[in-house]
C-alpha cells in the first residue's frame, strides 16, 4: 500500500517537471522571435549578459524609464544609458532653444547608412572616425570581405558601396527603419571638431578637394574678415569662428550645400532629439565604445573596429587654446552659442578657459 502511494508521488513529481521542462523549452525557442534577429545573433552570450542587454534595447527604444536598480548593469552599460538620459533631457530644456526638428528632413535622412542585412543605422559625422565606421558596414553588408580589401575610393561613393542611404528609401521604409533598428552616432567635444575641420578643408586638404580653398575660402573672407586691407591669404580660423557664431550663417550655408556637413552642428546632422539613438559613441573614448557599439549591434563576433592610432582621439586643450588664442572673446562667446545644445546633449563641459 505504503508502495503503491510512493510510486504514485513519484509518478506526479515526473509529469510535474516535465511541464516545467516543456513550458521553458517553448520560452526560450520563442524569445528571438520575440526581440527581434537581433537577439537571436547574441543567444552565444551568458544568460546574464542576454538579459541586460534586452532591458537596455526596451529602455532606449520605448524611451521607458526602467524602475530596475542599475544592479544588473556594468559599469560600461551604465555610462551609456547616462549619455542617453542626459540627452533626453536636454532635449526636453526648452530653455537651450530650438534643438527639435519639426520634421527629420531629408538632409538629415541623407546622413544615415542603412545596413539591412543587421539591421544598422549609423549617422555619419564627419571627423570622428566615419570613414572606419563606413568600412565596416561595407564589410558587413558583404560586398567585401575584409576591411583592407575597400578601395579607397569605393569608400565614399554610394552608387557602388552597397551602403545605401535613409532617404533613398520610401517613407514608410525610413520609419520601419527608425524604429526597429539599431541606431548610433559619434560625436565628439565641439570645438576640437571645427578645429579638426578647419585643418583639414582649409589648410592641409589632404583629400584634395580645392572647391574649400577656392570656392568657399574667399566667400568667408570677404565677408568676415575684419581687416578688409589684408583680403590675401588663406582662411584664418578667426575668419571661419566668425562666420560660424554668426546668428545669420544660414544665408551662406545654403550657398555651401552639402559642403556644410563639416561644421553644422549634431543637432542638424542627426536630429538627435527625434532619433531614438541606441548609443552615442565619444570620439575621446572611440575604443571603448567602438567594441560596446559592435557589441550592442549583434555584431561584435562578425567583425572589429580597425586598430586606432594611439593619442589620436584624446582631447587636447592646449591645442584648442592655441586656435582660439587669435579669436576675440565676442566672436567666442557667439560661436558657443551656436554649438551649446551640441555641447549640453552630449556632455562636454563649456570651454569657460577661453571666455
Ligand atoms: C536648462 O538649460 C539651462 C541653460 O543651460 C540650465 O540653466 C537649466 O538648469 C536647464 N534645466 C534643466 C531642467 O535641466
Ligand atoms: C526649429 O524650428 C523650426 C520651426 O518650428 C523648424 O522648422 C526647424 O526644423 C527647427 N529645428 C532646427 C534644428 O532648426
Ligand atoms: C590690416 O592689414 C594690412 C595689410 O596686411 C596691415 O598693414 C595693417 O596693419 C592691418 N591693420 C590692422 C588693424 O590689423
Ligand atoms: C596638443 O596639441 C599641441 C598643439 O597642437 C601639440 O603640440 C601637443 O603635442 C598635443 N598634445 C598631445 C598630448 O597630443
Amino acid at each position: 500500500m505504503h508502495h503503491r502511494w510512493l510510486l504514485l508521488l513519484a509518478c506526479f513529481w515526473v509529469l510535474f517537471m516535465l511541464m516545467v521542462a516543456s513550458k521553458f523549452i517553448t520560452l526560450t525557442m520563442k524569445s528571438p522571435e520575440a526581440y527581434g534577429v537581433r537577439q537571436a545573433s547574441q543567444t552565444i552570450l551568458p544568460e546574464t549578459e542576454k538579459i541586460t542587454v534586452t532591458e537596455g534595447k526596451k529602455f532606449h527604444v520605448e524611451h521607458q524609464p526602467t524602475a530596475e536598480p542599475s544592479r544588473s548593469m556594468s559599469p560600461v552599460d551604465l555610462l551609456h544609458k547616462k549619455r542617453l538620459e542626459m540627452l533626453q533631457s536636454v532635449c526636453r530644456n526648452e530653455s537651450l532653444g530650438n534643438l527639435s526638428h519639426a520634421i527629420i528632413s531629408k538632409f538629415v535622412l541623407d546622413r544615415i547608412f542603412v545596413s539591412d542585412k543587421h539591421k544598422i543605422l549609423f549617422c555619419q559625422t564627419p571627423k570622428v572616425g566615419n570613414t572606419q565606421w563606413k568600412k565596416v558596414l561595407i564589410v558587413l553588408n558583404g560586398l567585401y570581405s575584409s576591411i583592407e580589401d575597400i578601395p579607397d575610393n569605393i569608400v565614399h561613393d554610394h552608387d557602388k558601396n552597397g551602403l545605401p542611404r535613409l532617404s533613398s528609401y520610401s517613407i514608410s521604409e525610413v520609419h520601419e527603419r527608425l524604429d526597429s533598428y539599431f541606431k548610433f552616432l559619434i560625436v565628439r567635444d565641439p570645438f576640437e571638431r571645427l578645429i579638426s575641420a578647419y585643418k583639414d578643408k582649409f589648410l592641409n586638404n589632404p583629400r584634395f578637394e580645392p572647391w574649400y580653398k577656392h570656392n568657399i575660402a574667399p566667400v568667408i573672407i570677404r565677408k568676415y574678415r575684419k581687416n578688409h586691407s589684408n583680403i590675401k591669404g588663406g582662411l584664418q580660423f578667426q575668419d571661419f569662428v566668425r562666420y560660424l557664431g554668426d546668428p545669420n550663417h544660414r544665408f551662406l550655408d545654403l550657398q555651401f550645400g552639402d559642403y556644410i556637413i563639416h561644421w553644422v552642428t549634431y543637432v542638424e546632422l542627426c536630429a538627435p532629439c527625434e532619433i531614438n539613438y541606441n548609443v552615442i559613441g565619444h570620439h575621446e573614448t572611440l575604443e571603448e565604445d567602438a567594441s560596446y557599439i559592435l557589441k550592442e549591434a549583434g555584431i561584435g563576433n562578425l567583425v572589429s573596429y580597425p586598430p586606432i592610432p594611439p593619442g589620436i582621439t584624446h582631447y587636447n586643450q592646449s591645442k584648442v587654446e592655441h586656435y582660439f588664442s587669435t579669436v576675440t572673446k565676442r566672436d567666442i562667446r557667439r560661436l558657443y552659442k551656436r554649438y551649446e545644445g551640441d555641447f549640453k546633449l552630449f556632455g562636454y563641459k563649456e570651454p569657460t578657459f577661453l571666455f
